[in-house]
């Protein structure tokens, strides 16, 4: 969670950090701040609430070439602007921008008994760590470099001083991606590539316990060590517009829309990669799909698809709960762990365990250059583009399409694996009209005065339901829930009355019997059935079609939930981008 930003060059600071600060806000919104670097001194400037529409020319303070922000989303302290970073020594010339948790930070903070400290944060310890070396007589770099190796838990930081031409950044655990400008000596640091993508493409990604300083050239180094490491830059080729909203009124619908093509992106895979991961696969056993939230649900919807597709049996775990399974893990277990950002630390940690077991692991995921895509022994790209809004969209797909796609390729039907998403992806494109997501809109206008809503699936639409509730409830705030249909008798059919939403996943498989009559007990207690499928039914109050695609069914039954849930928000006066309490990367535990 939380966004960091750092510049170094010439061109105006304060206006690069505060752009960038808009750029990663889906980080964490709750307050966010700036320090410019002055021959004397840092200059802070803090606010609570999102940056939205502030610009650098609302700024009035001094800049120099140096500057770094930071937006946050609270872990340790209220949200106050006392608590907003940056983080600032007791002579007010070092500044700190953080994102992570120091977990060692309240005995760090009993030994600098002649410090002033202002905030309830873990932060604010580093930036007095980092005086107290100075004071004993260390340069900047190695005084931070001491202040960083005393501490324990996860780090991205970025430091500054007053009178030093240049940037420090470190991290542990939690992202840090270096940008180099066009301009002579000008850097970027950032906690994600769309900070700086405006001005470069070209990045270094630092590792776990490296630092980097950047003044004249930028110097990586270990921190506990000092040995100097030598990384070569990588170009990215993501497109800048991507990263932007254009002309959409928010990031999900324009995510969500991006749909037409994310399938058919997702799949281009090489041959030969997919069927290394597949064969890795079909040589283990015991295997585990793992991920958290959204991406849980796909890592679940890949059990249904690989029992279904390839005959296969995969456990699955959310993130979390992983190391409570690590008795069953074997040097024959493959980890497939699924992940928008690459960075969720439960799903870090989750690898950790894994690895110690040595387990071999294989990744899905979005962002390129991720924590996930350089520990993982291989991992597929879902090439979806940069995903803005909170909620997961045509990241899922992409995730879906990659893990049905793996599924035929272990049966050895991979050809008709590829042919069917093909197909799945140009029926996608074909029904995202503007008539199509209008008509979702007319049923949203309906039923969004309901506090309560259901969502119910059979088989691979089970997982669907869970995600439909997570897309409700994450940009709407409904109370919405996901069921396998065959549980509601169980209990949660108490819960309908006169009138109640209940949004029904439909395949034309062996399920569509059985969930149709589940659709059926909760009309005769009343509920408003949604039906999501491919052809109409008698016991639909209001239908939603879908194409017919087999085994890809999952792909498009939940994008018309996406639909349903954006326009929900936005008629609830929600902002689906940035839903209240959550961020993007969910980098704590
Ligand atoms: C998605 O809509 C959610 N905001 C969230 O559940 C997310 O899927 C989860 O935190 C996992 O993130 P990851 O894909 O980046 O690992």
């Amino acid at each position: 969670m939380c966004g960091i930003i750092g510049y170094r060059g010439d061109k105006d600071s304060k206006r690069i950090v505060i752009e960038g600060l808009k750029s990663l806000e889906y980080r964490g919104y709750d307050s966010w701040g700036i320090a410019t670097v002055l021959n004397d001194r840092v200059a802070v400037f803090k606010k609570v609430g999102k940056i939205g529409g502030f610009s650098a020319d609302q700024l009035k303070m001094e800049a120099g070439r140096i500057a770094i922000g930071h937006t946050r989303w609270a872990t340790h302290g209220n949200v106050t602007e006392a608590n907003a970073h940056p983080h600032v020594s007791c002579d007010g010339k070092i500044a700190v921008v953080h994102n992570g948790i120091i977990e060692n930070y309240q005995e760090l903070k009993a030994e600098l008994k002649d410090h002033k400290f202002v905030s309830q944060t873990d932060t604010e310890i580093i930036p007095h760590l980092i005086e107290g070396y100075v004071r004993e007589g260390y340069g900047f770099v190695e005084a931070t470099k001491r202040a960083l190796s005393r501490l324990e838990g996860r780090f991205a930081v970025v430091a500054v001083m007053a009178g030093y031409d240049g940037l420090i950044g470190a991290r542990r655990g939690s992202p840090l991606v270096l940008g180099l400008g066009g301009g002579e000596r000008e850097y970027f640091i950032a906690s994600d590539i769309p900070a700086f993508l405006n001005h470069t493409r070209n990045v270094v990604f630092l590792e776990d316990n490296e630092l980097v300083v950047l003044n004249k050239d930028y110097r990586i180094m270990n921190i506990k060590t000092g040995e100097d490491i030598k990384r070569e830059p990588q170009h990215i080729d993501w497109d800048a517009a991507q990263a932007e909203k254009g002309d959409y009124p928010h990031f999900m619908i324009k995510e969500v829309l991006e749909q037409r093509d994310t399938v058919s992106r997702a799949i281009k895979q090489s041959d030969g990669e997919i069927m290394e991961v597949a064969k890795m696969l079909n040589d283990s056993f015991g295997s585990f799909f793992v991920a958290c939230g959204t991406a849980g649900k796909v890592a679940l919807a890949g059990t249904y698809l690989f029992s279904r597709i390839a005959n296969k049996h995969v456990n699955f775990s959310v993130s979390s709960e992983f190391p409570n399974y690590t008795h069953f893990l074997t040097d024959k277990t493959l980890m497939i762990v699924v992940s928008q950002s690459g960075e969720t630390a439960d799903t870090l940690e989750a690898m950790d365990a894994a690895r110690a077991k040595g387990v071999k692991i294989v990744g899905v995921v979005n962002v390129m250059g991720s924590t996930i895509t350089r520990q993982a022994d291989r991992f597929l790209l879902v090439k979806a583009g940069p995903e803005k809004c909170v909620a997961s969209t045509k990241a899922t797909t992409g995730q879906l399409a990659i893990v049905t796609l793996l599924a035929y390729a272990c049966a050895g039907r991979l050809e008709e694996g590829r042919e069917l998403l093909e197909d799945a992806s140009a029926k996608i494109n074909a029904i995202l009209t503007e008539e199509y997501v209008a008509n979702i809109r007319a049923l949203a206008e309906k039923i969004k005065g309901w506090e309560s809503m259901y969502i119910i699936g059979r088989g691979l639409n089970y997982p669907m339901a869970l995600e439909a509730a997570i897309k409700v409830q994450e940009v709407s705030y409904i109370h919405a829930e996901g069921f396998a249909g065959g549980e509601l008798k169980h209990g949660p059919i108490a819960l309908i009355s006169n009138g109640t939403p209940c949004i029904v996943l439909v395949a034309n498989d062996e399920t569509k019997p059985d969930i149709l009559s589940n659709a059926v007990e909760v009309k005769a207690r009343g509920g408003f059935i949604i039906g999501v499928a491919p052809k109409n039914n008698e016991v639909f109050d209001f239908w939603i079609p879908v194409p017919d695609v087999g085994n890809a069914s999952p792909i498009v039954n939940i994008i018309p939930v996406q639909i349903l849930a954006y326009h929900l928000a936005v008629l609830r006066g929600c902002n689906p981008d940035m839903p209240r309490n959550l961020a993007k990367s969910v980098t704590v535990k």
